[in-house]
């Protein structure tokens, strides 16, 4: 039977705009996303029969289909209509689970790539992307990776020229937001601040580091409930006082990163941080 591995990297949002909300419950988005090679190992073995199976190594994921790794699978043979003859999924979370780094969806985008691979459906990325739309809304990004700017739900997706390469400090305070919580918590109240997206864009056309950092921004970090906003918001501070470019909340949290050019500043950073914090990381943008 054959057996396939797969990187699946995290995600960041170096910006994240919510322009309203849809008649369909969603919201449309306006988010400039990178890839950190921060990453879950996919390993899929494919044929043998039997049903589909996903373990990890964290007992708490789901092992079923509410896995977005295991409906993949699903829509990827529904949409392509190839069976491949049973599939097992095994993964290696490293990316910290509900945190804002899109670590369900990484994974899920890196099963459909597999499976393309393997069952040579030879479907061109854009179009793989596409039939990752039904499985979750960060997956169509994932699928691509790189930067990226996404639009709509999440699926209008637009690659940019390249953040140029940097250090990245990650730290995950220990507690969760719920998403479905923020987006209503953001539908109530007059945003007092957005991001600058045509400025990042200009600065990534220009390949200029700082100009991207200074200009990050999640509209998400204005509707934290009190506590955790003020902890995100330390988190941040911590991050440009241990000398980041800037910092900035990704996705709907509450993991905060910052973006470094020095590799002593970053270091220091994740050792300041990881006095308080078990869940910091020193990555990279790929
Ligand atoms: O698509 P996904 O399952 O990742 O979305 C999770 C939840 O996040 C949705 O049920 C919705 O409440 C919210 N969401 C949204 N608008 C988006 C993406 C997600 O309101 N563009």
């Amino acid at each position: 039977m054959p057996t396939l591995t797969a990187e699946a990297p995290a995600k960041l949002n170096l910006t994240l705009d919510v322009l309203g909300r849809r008649d369909d419950g969603y919201h449309d988005l306006c988010m400039v996303m990178q890839s950190v090679a921060l990453s879950d190992l996919i390993t899929l073995t494919l044929g043998g029969g039997g049903p589909l199976r996903v373990k990890t190594n964290l007992s708490f994921l789901p092992n079923n289909e509410k896995n977005l790794a295991a409906a993949a699978v699903l829509a990827f043979q529904r949409e392509t209509g190839r069976d491949a003859g049973g599939v097992s999924i095994a993964i290696d979370k490293h990316i910290p689970v509900c945190a804002g780094m899109g670590g369900g969806s990484s994974d899920a985008a890196a099963v459909l790539r597999a499976l393309n691979g393997a069952l040579e459906t030879g479907l061109a990325p854009l179009d793989l992307a596409r039939l990752g739309e039904g499985v979750g809304s960060d997956v169509p990004y994932c699928v691509l990776g790189g930067t990226a700017l996404a639009q709509g739900r999440g699926e209008v997706l637009t690659p940019l020229s390249p953040l140029p390469r940097c250090l990245v400090v990650v730290c995950k305070p220990p507690f969760s937001i719920s998403t479905p919580e923020l987006f209503r918590a953001v539908d109530g109240v007059r945003l007092r601040c957005r991001p600058d997206t045509a400025g990042v864009l200009s600065a990534l056309e220009a390949g200029d580091l700082e100009g991207v950092a200074r200009r990050m921004y999640n509209v998400f970090e204005d509707v934290l409930p009190p506590r955790q906003g003020a902890e995100v918001r330390a988190i941040r501070g911590e991050l440009v006082q241990q000398g980041a470019l800037g910092a900035c909340m990704s996705g709907t949290g509450p993991t905060v990163f910052g973006l470094f050019r020095d590799w002593d500043q970053a270091e220091a950073a994740r050792e300041v941080l990881g006095r308080t914090y078990r869940d910091v990381w020193l990555t990279e943008t790929v």
